[in-house]
């Protein structure tokens, strides 16, 4: 295990926001894990996956540790089920293509998700009418308070639409280590979305969706390798059914879609675009031409430049809709009245 002081975190996140850490440690195994706590001792520890749903600040202060166990697991069931147990540094869409190649069927709509694998259940990663929840079997991981191994099962994960215990309760209290997810190989597309249908055709095999799924995101998301940006930069609003009828009753075209509780989640990419500001540019930062719920980091910015963007684009909305809309990606490095300014 080594602990490198002063180490620079810039490639290390998709927003390609400059950050220093005070201290930083890749750990493989639990063991190395837990020896990077011990070394941390009393000070802040932040946990840092594929960087890909993160805004880090210019200084982390404490120690920064990027889980990289890498073994993957496929035990198959009795019942046509696989169970799949993957290290949290392996990188997500591999293992959607690794899986998907072997005929297994839960996560192939969830291709080309950046990130690792460690950082699926935090945010309850979905896509294309398909969530991380649906599929997760467990998850393990060390409390860095006690420095105890734990393995907690899916119900435990208090999932919701990009949220989980692991962004409230445990927020900052866990390091994950593993996820086990139960696929099957029983053909089940699921390609409500948009055009997947034409796309695939009849009888597609997992593959094929996920690579239906890879050539629809590439075609409206930025790569983070060629335009730095942390994919959805805010959620997608919940709202009473009140609201959206009077919401309706000015947009009759307002994207819309019900939850099973009553509320409706409206589309803030849509509003956004509404507010016309889709491709719309100031200093380092800018709102994605294709997806307007994507903010883009054009290079030389800072993460205070781009709150500051942010808060102009959900105010407009705001201003205009009536609807407030909340950020997806985390702050790192303590809480965010601490660390805005
Ligand atoms: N829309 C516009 N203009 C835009 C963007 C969207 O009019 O600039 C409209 C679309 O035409 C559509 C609706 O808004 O009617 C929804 O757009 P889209 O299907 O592109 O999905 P989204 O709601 O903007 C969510 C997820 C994405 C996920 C897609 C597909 C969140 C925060 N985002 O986006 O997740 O890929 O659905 O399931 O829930 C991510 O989290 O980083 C992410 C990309």
């Amino acid at each position: 295990m080594r602990i490198f002081s002063e180490h620079d975190l810039s490639q290390l996140n998709t927003l390609g926001l400059p950050c220093v850490a005070e201290q930083f440690a890749e750990a493989d195994s639990s063991d190395s894990l837990l020896a990077v706590l011990s070394e941390a001792r009393n000070n802040a520890v932040t946990v840092l996956g594929g960087g890909s749903n993160l805004i880090l600040p210019p200084y982390l202060h404490g120690m920064v540790v990027q889980p990289t166990m890498a073994e993957r697991h496929f035990e198959p069931l009795a019942n046509g089920g696989v169970r799949v147990r993957v290290g949290a540094g392996v990188n997500w869409h591999e293992l959607v293509i690794a899986a998907a190649s072997r005929g297994l069927w839960g996560i192939e709509n969830l291709a080309l998700i950046p990130g690792h694998c460690g950082a699926a259940p935090i945010q309850n990663i979905g896509a294309y009418g398909v969530e991380l929840s649906d599929v997760l079997e467990c998850v393990e991981l060390v409390d860095i308070r006690t420095g105890k191994r734990v393995s907690i099962d899916a119900d435990e994960c208090e999932f919701g639409y990009r949220d989980s215990v692991f962004k409230r309760r445990l927020d900052s209290c866990v390091v994950i280590t593993s996820i086990t997810l139960r696929l099957s190989r029983r053909p089940q597309p699921r390609l409500g979305y948009g055009d997947l249908v034409e796309r695939v055709g009849g009888s597609p095999s997992a593959l094929d969706v996920a690579e239906a799924v890879g050539a629809v995101r590439r075609e409206k998301l930025p790569d983070p390798r060629q335009l730095a940006n942390a994919g959805s930069f805010f959620k997608n609003p919940l709202v009473s059914a009140r609201q959206v009828q009077m919401l309706l009753s000015s947009y009759p075209d307002m994207p819309h879609y019900l939850q099973s509780d009553g509320r409706s989640k409206l589309a803030a990419g849509w509003m956004i675009d509404q507010c016309g500001l889709k491709g719309w540019r100031e200093g380092h930062f800018g709102v994605h031409d294709r997806q307007a719920l994507v903010l883009v980091h054009h290079g030389g910015g800072s993460a205070q430049e781009l709150l500051d963007f942010s808060a102009t684009v959900a105010n407009e909305v705001n201003r205009r809709f009536g609807v407030t809309l909340e950020r997806e990606p985390r702050l790192a490095g303590g809480g965010e009245a601490e660390w805005v300014n």
